[in-house]
């Protein structure tokens, strides 16, 4: 599509600009390539509201917070996610909160928030604090750690024992890692785009790694039914015994789904922010002694608390920083639920819009110097800027769930490690590897105890 053809739907509001692609490929093959650089190089050529064709389907990416915003909040009840997720969502976790659509959506999120209030999530500040601590003593003194390696594990763990209240062994972690490896594969573009019935390496590593899921899943289900209901307070339970409005509960696919869906979205994400943030830690010498004098006069030699977290002010700003530059989340599915106008252009009910996290966040019209790593710029006064030029956790009403408890788990556990260690890069460069996150390889620092 290009500006060019001027095409229109009711003679008055045109499509919006952008590249004509290849014939019949149009942008598939850049979209499968999936460069971060690619949203902010179609913004500056086309403008913020970007038209093309991938995969055989009529892509609109979303680069003006303001209209990001309108489809997230002001206007979300004429925005679904859509086809393109969904295709992921079949395969992956279809009743599960994240690909969930409609009233299902409606009723499963009523259910779970209760999971997720400020006191319940406050109550896990011990463990957070307490797993992160048994990690970091697992990490030799002059040893390189593997972020890659020790983050998802640490995450994984600090999910496991607070919201599900179990403890998983060894192999357990290793299937529940397996399995969020494949669905992150799984539910990139490229992958979502092929039919189903045509078999890939990504594909077939996804079945054996959701078989192994499914029967740990099972095992720990019927390890807490047999626990009965009383003793537990937690997510788990809340899937297993809660009540619909009409005295219904939720079925065995549904709960295996959901806990697929909170495993996966509960620990990924959450290690690849830490991964992030310990990275640029560790090169940027004056953050480093910043943090530590944050840690000398919040903490001195006692470990941080629930009760630190607002005076952990430069942490919560390393935080912000570090899911700025490399949103986990970075970007974001929605369709409409009919034809209709954005930033005055047609958008046709069979799009897919792309809200583009990424290119927003790194955009020099909000942020100073947008590729620099400067937590300061969260504490002081750094001007005017849309609400949504920032959003790493979604918005409105299919915001994170995880939000709050992601926040606190991110600066409880920087705090307890960068307490206990100094860093030094050996990995110079991040390898990023976009699939249903913002996924990076291997990730090396050397570390000396304190
Ligand atoms: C740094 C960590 C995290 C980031 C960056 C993140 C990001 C996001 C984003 C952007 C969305 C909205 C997706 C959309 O609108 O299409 C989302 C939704 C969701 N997140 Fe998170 N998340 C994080 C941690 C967590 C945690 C810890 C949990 C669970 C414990 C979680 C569970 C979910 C669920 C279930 C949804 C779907 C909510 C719904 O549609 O109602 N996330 N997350």
């Amino acid at each position: 599509m290009s500006e060019t053809e001027g095409a229109t739907t009711d003679g008055a509001r045109t499509t919006p600009p952008g590249p004509d692609g290849l014939p019949l490929l149009g942008e598939t093959l850049s979209f499968m390539r999936g460069g971060l650089d690619w949203g902010t190089e179609l913004r500056e050529e086309y403008g913020d509201v970007v038209a093309f064709d991938a995969f055989g389907r009529e892509f609109v990416a979303v680069y003006d917070p303001d209209i990001v915003e309108e489809v997230l909040v002001a206007r979300n009840d004429e925005f679904r996610k859509g086809e393109f997720e969904s295709a992921a969502g079949d395969a992956i976790a279809p009743g599960g909160l994240i690909f969930e659509e409609g009233d299902a959506w409606r009723r499963d999120r009523r259910l779970l928030q209760p999971a997720f209030t400020p006191d319940r999530i406050r109550s896990f500040a011990d463990v957070m604090v307490e797993t992160t601590a048994e990690s970091v003593a697992d990490w030799g003194d002059g040893a390189t750690v593997d972020l890659a390696d020790v983050c998802p594990r640490l995450t994984l763990d600090v999910l496991t024992r607070t919201l599900l209240d179990i403890e998983l062994d060894g192999e357990g972690g290793d299937v529940v890692r397996a399995a969020a490896g494949a669905i992150t594969d799984r539910a990139n573009a490229g992958t979502m785009a092929l039919p189903d019935w045509l078999p890939t390496p990504n594909k077939r590593r996804f079945e054996r790694a959701s078989a192994d899921l499914d029967d740990l899943l099972a095992d720990l289900v019927a390890e807490r039914r047999g626990d009965g209901p009383d003793g537990h307070d937690d997510l788990l339970s809340t899937l297993l015994d809660a009540e619909y409005p009409d005295g219904s509960r939720m079925d065995e696919e549904r709960v295996r789904d959901q806990l697929v869906t909170f495993l996966f979205a509960g620990h990924e994400t959450t290690s690849l922010a830490l991964t992030f943030a310990l990275w640029l830690v560790a090169g940027d010498d004056d953050v480093r002694q910043g943090l530590d004098a944050e840690y000398e006069t919040v903490l001195g030699d006692a470990d941080p608390t629930f009760a630190d977290l607002p005076a952990l002010e430069l942490t919560d700003a390393v935080v912000s920083e570090a899911l700025r530059l490399y949103p986990p989340v970075y970007l974001l599915y929605r369709q409409p639920v009919r034809d209709t106008t954005l930033g005055g252009y047609a958008v046709p009910e069979d799009t897919t819009l792309l809200l583009g996290t990424y290119a927003v966040h790194h955009d020099a019209r909000w942020w100073d110097e947008p590729e620099a790593f400067r937590p300061g710029r969260w504490l002081d006064d750094d001007g005017d800027r849309p609400e949504y030029a920032y959003f790493p956790f979604g918005g409105g009403p299919r915001h994170c769930i995880g939000m709050r408890f992601a926040r606190m788990e991110l600066r409880l556990a920087l705090a307890t490690i960068l307490q206990r260690c100094r860093f030094d890069r050996v990995s110079d460069d991040l390898d990023l590897d976009p699939g249903a996150t913002l996924d990076v390889g291997s990730v090396e620092l050397h570390v000396e105890k304190r």
